[in-house]
């Protein structure tokens, strides 16, 4: 069985998760003050986001050196010192690859502009149509055209994001040749693992960049079948040759087909690939920017297909509710306020104890919840603010707009990490570049750990995959999938069950268990809740989740 199967990786994003010298930012000191913290909860490796040099467009999703550190977050020499003591703690780092694009003051993208035609080739520039239309009718992912100008000249470039970030022309073969150098001048430096953003857009329309005249371009940039080449020869200069690597690919609006493709070991792509469609189940008709309760059925219906399919493609999914483009899924979808500790310990275990890689998103082994901020200064975030300002031009009210924002906005899981009772939670001693969530005197690390009860079950979660096999390699079977409150799943391996019940909603009910499992000899294997016998009939309380071990 593969190596990374029964290991679970924490994701730190390192402006807001520890400040070590007062200037409110996050920074590589800070997360070495904080490794023996997260060794404690037991994770195998830190997914870090960006720190390289950039101009903070994005928050460092517009890279303008790839082998340099932002000054904001330290030195190459605090970098090093973070392998090594994380290494020397059992943890491996996770670098985050951003591939797809580079910002523009990018070096590269400053010499195509001084008129460099061999640096030009490192982006995709072309002229307007010739009815004067942008060169494709591509929407941005951050609002408006996917075009900007050029220069002075009569050119226009492509950015699938904001403007500041140019897409890179992988059809070229010393853009793949640069960015390969990138992920082998990281791993030289001892890094183990690579989370490879937005990477299913690296293969643009194969021959032409046309109009779509379906919709926005996302089929044209999406999925495209030459990205499984392009991975394979990464993989092949990269990261292939170094025995144990983990990686995974960021996928935008992808399919099972492709991840299976993507995460299936003969393909020698990636180990994993992270998806986003259970992550949608409260958007209204696909747009994210829109309110509504989530759709549980859709939620459940998703996850299964998604277990179901690439275990039959022997894919490797990545299970994860957060990430820093998320807001808190314990605020979206159960209940911090009344059930605070049963939320966010339902949340946990419905995932680890699926068929994939567990991903912890900072703060979620605290249950830390969206920040409710009143005002749109408040937040700080590049897309949020292109939202609201075209929420308002589509019609609705500043109220209207706010309300939406609040919701949805990924400034909700960027929040600073809650350490303390102290000012600014402990985070930082200046003042915050992102205000702290008001609930932090009740919700901090020291509170947690002291006597609380979620951090405790994520550590028994991340044990339970180490001790017991089948819950790293069994296959997957979905159980009760009509039920509209309560998600059940099967996992098996020679002979052996373990049987999983999720309650997502706050009114008790009472679930049958399906006969076959009830003549075999079981034992209460870890819940939420009070430890019980299996019988026919389970009756779970409120955001409760249980979980029985069955003998072959
Ligand atoms: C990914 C990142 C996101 C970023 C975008 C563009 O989706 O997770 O934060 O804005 O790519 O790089
Ligand atoms: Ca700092």
């Amino acid at each position: 069985m593969s190596n990374f199967h029964d290991k679970v990786v924490y994701q730190v994003y390192p402006k807001s998760f520890k400040d070590s010298n007062g200037d409110g930012i996050g920074d590589l000191r800070g997360v070495i003050e904080k490794l023996a913290y997260l060794a404690d909860l037991g994770v195998d490796m830190l997914w870090l986001n960006p720190f390289f040099t950039s101009p903070q467009n994005d928050n460092g999703y517009d890279i303008s050196n790839y082998k340099e550190i932002d000054p904001l977050f330290g030195t190459m020499a605090d970098f090093e010192e973070l392998v090594h003591k994380a290494e020397a703690l059992g943890m491996e780092i996770m670098l985050d690859m951003v591939l797809n694009h580079s910002s523009t003051e990018h070096e590269w993208f400053q010499k195509a502009l001084a008129g460099d035609k061999e640096y030009q080739d490192y982006y995709y520039l072309r002229p307007a149509q010739e009815n004067g239309d942008l060169p494709t009718n591509w929407e941005s992912k951050f609002g408006g055209p996917s075009w900007s100008k050029f220069g002075q000249t009569d050119l226009y470039y492509m950015h699938l994001f904001d403007p500041t970030q140019a897409d890179l022309n992988w059809h070229n073969p010393k853009v793949r040749e640069e960015l390969h150098q990138v992920v082998n001048f990281w791993l030289n430096k001892g890094v183990k693992g690579f989370r490879f953003d937005v990477i299913n857009l690296i293969g643009k329309s194969t021959t032409e960049l046309v109009d779509d005249l379906t919709g926005n371009g996302k089929p044209l940039y999406t999925d495209q079948p030459i990205v499984h080449d392009y991975l394979k020869e990464m993989n092949q200069a990269t990261f292939g040759r170094v025995a144990d690597t983990v990686t995974v690919g960021e996928m935008s609006s992808t399919t099972i087909e492709n991840c299976v493709l993507y995460s299936n070991p003969t393909r020698e792509e990636l180990s994993m690939a992270f998806s986003f469609h259970h992550l949608k189940v409260d958007y209204v008709d696909g747009e994210k920017w829109s309110l509504m309760p989530f759709d549980f059925l859709a939620l459940k219906n998703i996850l299964n297909d998604w277990q179901t399919g690439m275990s039959e493609g022997d894919g490797w999914n990545a299970l994860f509710w957060n990430n820093h483009d998320q807001p808190r899924a314990i605020s979206r979808f159960a209940d911090p306020v009344n059930y605070h500790s049963e939320s966010a310990t339902l949340l946990a275990q419905t995932i680890h104890l699926l068929r994939g890689t567990p991903y912890i998103y900072q703060g979620e082994e605290l249950g830390m919840t969206n920040p409710d901020y009143e005002a749109i200064e408040d937040f700080m975030d590049i897309e949020t603010h292109n939202a609201y300002r075209k929420l308002q031009e589509k019609g609705l009210s500043e109220s209207e707009a706010m309300a939406i924002i609040r919701e949805k906005s990924r400034d909700n899981n960027r929040t600073p990490m809650q350490w303390t009772d102290e000012e600014h939670a402990g985070f930082t001693t200046g003042t915050p570049w992102l205000k702290v969530v008001d609930n932090y005197r009740e919700i901090n690390v020291a509170k947690e750990v002291a006597k609380g009860s979620i951090f405790s079950y994520y550590q028994r979660l991340i044990q339970l995959r180490k001790e017991l096999p089948i819950i790293a390699n069994g296959s997957y079977e979905g159980l009760l999938l009509e039920h509209p409150s309560v998600y059940a799943y099967a996992r098996h391996l020679n002979g052996e069950t373990v049987l999983v019940f999720n309650h997502f909603y706050a009114e008790p009910v009472t679930i049958q268990v399906p006969e076959e499992y009830l003549n075999r000899s079981s034992r209460y294997l870890i819940g939420n809740g009070q430890e019980r016998e299996l019988t026919s009939s389970l009756t779970l309380a409120p955001y409760e989740t249980i979980a029985f071990y069955l003998d072959a």
